[in-house]
């Protein structure tokens, strides 16, 4: 049996990796990333080609059975995953337990994690069946919880989900339809909402998703999991960097500001960072921001803001950062969050929402990930050893002797 102590109180050899740079956690057949070449398959197929050609369902199809589904699979898929959008009634006077300003992420926190107490039918985990079951009720539900999470965050009534419309459609339906008044879903905006969702299904072994890994290792239940990975996304850091981005881009303002900025950024005595560049994988082109900043184009043409500050000082930023000695020597492209806040302040999201719109689209990465590892027969629990650096062993001294 390996034993790391015994290995370093022998050899001297341990293996030290803080925050994991170089040391796998898991085998997966889901998502590959390689960061030199700018590239992201899930099962196989370039994340390009699977923004450009499917749609969100046929992406979670993927990427919990492994193969795309055909035309009869898909029907089915979306039935099944459509026929789980309500949430149970009850769940609404969970909501109303919150403060009324509450933000949207510390909602999605609580009530994603009190799901186990409305669906424990679909809590065994040693039961193919419910894993399915519980897997299809977190992608379905997760729209339905983001939108209640925003609407009462803004005071406004909940709406509920209305299943002839597809996924993003009635995201965007639930989050931005108020009561009396005609809604009618504007087909670009859901598409781009459909593409930015893909963008974000899966990445790997990034910190929430381990952090899922982690907590169902043990054998906790998938909403508890996908719960603990919910409140690892709210980092800044991570699901949070959007925002950031967005601050920014705004902090900055115009273009003529641009080289103070960059300048500040290459500064070592200075803490400032370009938001939005930069990715521990990538240190090429992050594919996901091309597909992002044409999205963004596309919303912005849409919602007739094709001249947005924002937009123009985002361009020009990319253009001087990447043609920079300091950028360059570092690898540091812009990553996927980059264009996105920009996106989604034009699809009409506020700033608040942002990670919760992140955490919509990765449950489904989250969660086939979860059942691969419950699925794996060399499955063990997650320990990760530490390098200790404490006191040595003393003699406990009793409190009228401490001086
Ligand atoms: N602006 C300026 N310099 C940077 C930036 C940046 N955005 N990112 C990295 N650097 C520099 C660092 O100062 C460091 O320089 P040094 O070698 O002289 O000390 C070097 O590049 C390496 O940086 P690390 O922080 O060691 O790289 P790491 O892989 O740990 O960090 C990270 C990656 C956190 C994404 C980093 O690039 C960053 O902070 N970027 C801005 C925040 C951001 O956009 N996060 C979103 C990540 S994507 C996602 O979560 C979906």
């Amino acid at each position: 049996v390996f034993d790391i102590n015994q290995l370093y109180k022998q050899t001297g050899a341990f293996t030290f990796d803080p925050g994991y740079t170089s040391t796998a956690s898991c085998e997966s057949k889901i998502t590959f990333i390689d960061g030199d070449e700018g590239m992201l398959l899930h099962r196989g197929y370039p994340i390009d080609e699977l923004a450009d050609n499917g749609d969100f369902l046929e992406v979670c199809y993927l990427l919990l059975y492994g193969e795309l589904p055909t035309k009869a699979e898909k029907a089915d898929f979306d039935y099944r995953v459509t026929n789980h959008t309500m949430v149970h009634e009850q769940m609404n006077r969970f909501f109303t337990g919150f403060r009324r300003d509450a933000h949207p992420m510390a909602v999605m926190c609580g009530v994603v994690g009190a799901m186990s107490a409305f669906y424990h039918d679909s809590t065994d985990i040693t039961d193919p069946r419910q894993r399915m079951i519980a897997s299809l009720r977190m992608i379905a539900k997760m729209p339905t919880i983001a939108a209640m999470a925003y609407k009462y965050h803004i005071g406004q009534p909940f709406v509920y989900p209305k299943n002839d419309l597809d996924y993003a459609s009635n995201f965007l339906r639930m989050c931005f339809s108020v009561p009396c008044e005609a809604y009618e879903v504007n087909t670009v905006l859901a598409r781009a909402m459909d593409k930015i969702f893909i963008l974000h299904a899966d990445h790997e072994q990034n910190a929430s998703t381990s952090t899922v890994r982690l907590a169902g290792s043990s054998g906790a239940n998938p909403f508890a999991c996908i719960a603990a990975g919910i409140a690892c996304l709210w980092g800044p850091a991570h699901g949070g960097a959007n925002e950031a981005a967005l601050n920014m881009l705004a902090e900055i303002g115009t273009v003529d500001r641009i080289p103070e900025f960059i300048d500040r950024a290459k500064d070592k005595n200075d803490p400032f960072r370009l938001m939005g560049f930069g990715h521990r994988v990538y240190k090429n082109y992050d594919p996901r921001a091309k597909i992002m900043q044409k999205t963004c184009h596309e919303v912005l043409k849409e919602v007739g803001n094709e001249d947005d500050e924002l937009l123009n000082v985002a361009l020009e930023l990319e253009k001087i950062a990447l043609t920079d000695e300091y950028f360059i020597e570092k690898k540091l492209y812009p990553n996927v969050d980059f264009y996105s806040g920009i996106t989604l302040k034009a699809l009409g999201f506020p700033q608040e929402m942002f990670t919760v719109l992140f955490a919509v689209a990765r449950t489904v990465g989250w969660i086939a990930q979860w059942k691969e590892m419950i699925e794996d027969p060399n499955q063990r629990i997650g320990r990760p050893r530490q390098l200790y650096t404490g006191a040595e062993k003393r003699e406990f001294v009793p409190i009228d002797r401490r001086g």
